[in-house]
């Protein structure tokens, strides 16, 4: 039978790290959050005080249950603080040595029989687990944006992870009221396997002036019934997130398709990262608010 977790931790508060923290709070989970530094948190909080002020404008959450929400999350900037967890997730930038270098760290102070999680979209999940002394209990569990409401979590099972390691974790997915699937350890595993070869077309169709961004927006959400087009997808993933994803899957399976379109090396160069600088294939008012160019 799986083992319930209750004390989880979340490594980087980002856009998917604070998502994901708050996802777990809301299911009733204690909660750690670190970051690098005090500014870093308070960006981190900021997030989920954003996303659960809007579920409470919504009506879908009470303030009672957004302050019980905020009692079970901790912030701190030392990984010292998730030594008591059952399970620690990391959800930092995609690069690769950084995230070695967290899961070695993070395997001298979290229990050894915890289990230490990645939300890697397309980094090998066996490179990462390699850098502990536990890879039998690494496993991938990658979310998707806006971690809050997208139903799906992919648990990346690599050659060594431990069957129980795999069912613990499926059955915390399922906890959080998402639907998980056991992918294999492949760059992009399935969904954005799928989906990036789409969106980096999207953007060459752009940069080519064959369409501008509203009518390829608009062919596959009215169309095609996608809740979102290419472009305004992009900018809620970011343009930085996914540039790094396509050069990695890229790089591992050399598909042209996944061969990073130009501008959008140059857009992120130029800080336009979407959603979360305000200024992507599209200009926003605020963070989550929708286009106004
Ligand atoms: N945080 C928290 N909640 C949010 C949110 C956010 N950033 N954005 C929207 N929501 C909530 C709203 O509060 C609302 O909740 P409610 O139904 O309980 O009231 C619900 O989502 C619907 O929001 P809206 O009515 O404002 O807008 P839409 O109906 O247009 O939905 C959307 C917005 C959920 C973003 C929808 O357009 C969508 O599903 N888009 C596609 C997203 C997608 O494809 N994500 C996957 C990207 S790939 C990925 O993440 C992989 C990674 O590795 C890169």
């Amino acid at each position: 039978m799986a083992r319930e977790l209750t004390t989880v931790g979340v490594v980087g508060l980002g856009t998917m790290g604070a998502g994901i923290a708050e996802v777990f709070a809301r299911h009733g989970l204690t909660v750690v959050g670190v970051e690098r530094d005090e500014q870093a948190v308070e960006r981190g909080r900021g997030h989920i005080q954003h996303s659960t002020d809007r579920a409470v404008k919504r009506g879908k959450l009470s303030v009672e249950d957004q302050q019980a929400l905020f009692d079970r999350v901790t912030f701190a900037t030392e990984l010292e603080a998730l030594a008591g967890c059952d399970l620690v997730i990391e959800a930092v930038i995609e690069r690769l040595e950084l995230k070695r270098e967290i899961f070695s760290a993070l395997d001298k102070v979290v229990r050894e029989d915890a289990i230490l999680a990645t939300n890697t979209s397309s980094l090998s999940v066996t490179e990462i687990s390699v850098a502990t002394e536990r890879p039998r209990r690494v496993v991938g569990m990658h979310f998707f944006n806006p971690a809050p409401v997208q139903e799906f979590v992919e648990v990346i099972k690599t050659v060594v992870t431990e069957p129980d390691v795999v069912e613990d974790v499926l059955a915390l997915a399922r906890r959080l009221d998402k639907v998980p699937v056991v992918a294999a350890d492949r760059a992009g595993f399935i969904a954005n396997a799928l989906l990036f070869g789409y969106l980096n077309h999207a953007v060459s169709m752009v940069e080519s002036r064959y369409a501008t961004r509203e009518d390829v927006d608009a062919a596959m959400r009215l169309g095609c019934g996608y809740p979102m087009g290419p472009l305004a997808l992009l900018d809620l993933i970011g343009l930085d997130t996914a540039y790094e994803i396509l050069d990695t899957m890229y790089k591992q399976g050399r598909n042209r398709l996944h061969a990073p379109a130009p501008i959008l090396k140059q857009m992120v160069t130029a800080g336009l990262l979407g959603r979360k600088t305000g200024r992507g294939f599209y200009t926003y008012e605020a963070p989550d608010s929708p286009v106004v160019v």
